[in-house]
């Protein structure tokens, strides 16, 4: 239990410099049960604290663990160069609160991505010692043929990879279309292992990662959900 004056709980959850926090309370911005409040040093509980900022209501987390249905056309880098993003498709405040995304994904690939400012839960995910394992749905310019399929499963040897890359799991699901399962997560490597395969990866979606699927989300491209503790167990769940 921990209990926090107003200003602090907004800093805390990415409103802003502590001073710019204490400017919205004191100038009416920030609702607690419907009740304007303007004093920013009352303390308050913050374990399922909830609060509206601009009319809009907060529930106060301690981290916070998102998943995006990242679109194409965003970067999933911290300072991306060449196209916006994907901190930008979330609310503001979530930047002030370093939240990053866990992993990557091409800038052309679509789908799942998780987002964080838990240090430790984004290591565990993204660790090569984890090995959850990642569904990708591939289309290819080249028809998928079981000797694709074969290759991939029995392994691909890839440049500046010691030792081949295998799939986990890899399923024709389309005359151009197949699934792929992946436990590594090396840089791009559905494309890489396609190429290598001799075929060529056209268009990339990640759809589940452990048992967590894209599809039990309900999000259009470009939308976002917290992660609700079910979901989060599905996320290491096999
Ligand atoms: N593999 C790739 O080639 N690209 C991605 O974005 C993810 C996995």
């Amino acid at each position: 239990m921990s209990k926090l004056t107003l200003d602090r709980i907004l800093q805390s959850q990415g409103f802003g410099a502590r001073k710019w926090c204490r400017e919205l309370i004191v100038s009416g911005e920030v609702s607690i049960a419907g009740e304007t409040v303007r004093d920013y040093r009352t303390k308050y509980e913050t374990s399922d604290f909830t609060y509206s900022v601009y009319g809009e209501e907060w529930l106060y987390r301690e981290h916070v663990y998102i998943a995006l249905n990242k679109p194409a056309d965003y970067e999933c880098s911290r300072k991306p160069s060449h196209h916006p993003g994907v901190l930008s498709l979330l609310p503001e405040q979530f930047s002030h609160r370093d939240v990053q995304s866990v992993g990557r994904l091409d800038h052309d690939t679509t789908g799942l991505l998780l987002m964080s400012d838990d240090g430790a839960f984004i290591h565990a995910q993204s660790s090569p010692k984890s090995h959850i394992p990642k569904v990708y749905v591939a289309t290819t310019h080249e028809p998928v043929t079981p000797e694709l399929v074969a290759k991939l499963l029995g392994g691909v040897k890839l440049n500046d990879e010691p030792a081949p890359l295998a799939a986990l799991l890899c399923n024709k699901i389309g005359e151009h279309e197949l699934e792929i399962v992946l436990e590594q997560g090396k840089y791009h490597q559905v494309k890489r292992m396609l190429a290598a395969a001799g075929n060529h990866c056209a268009a990339l979606n990640r759809s589940q990662i452990g048992l967590l699927k894209l599809e039990a989300l309900g999000l259009e491209l470009g939308e976002w959900c917290f992660l609700s503790a079910e979901k989060m167990g599905q996320l290491t769940a096999t």
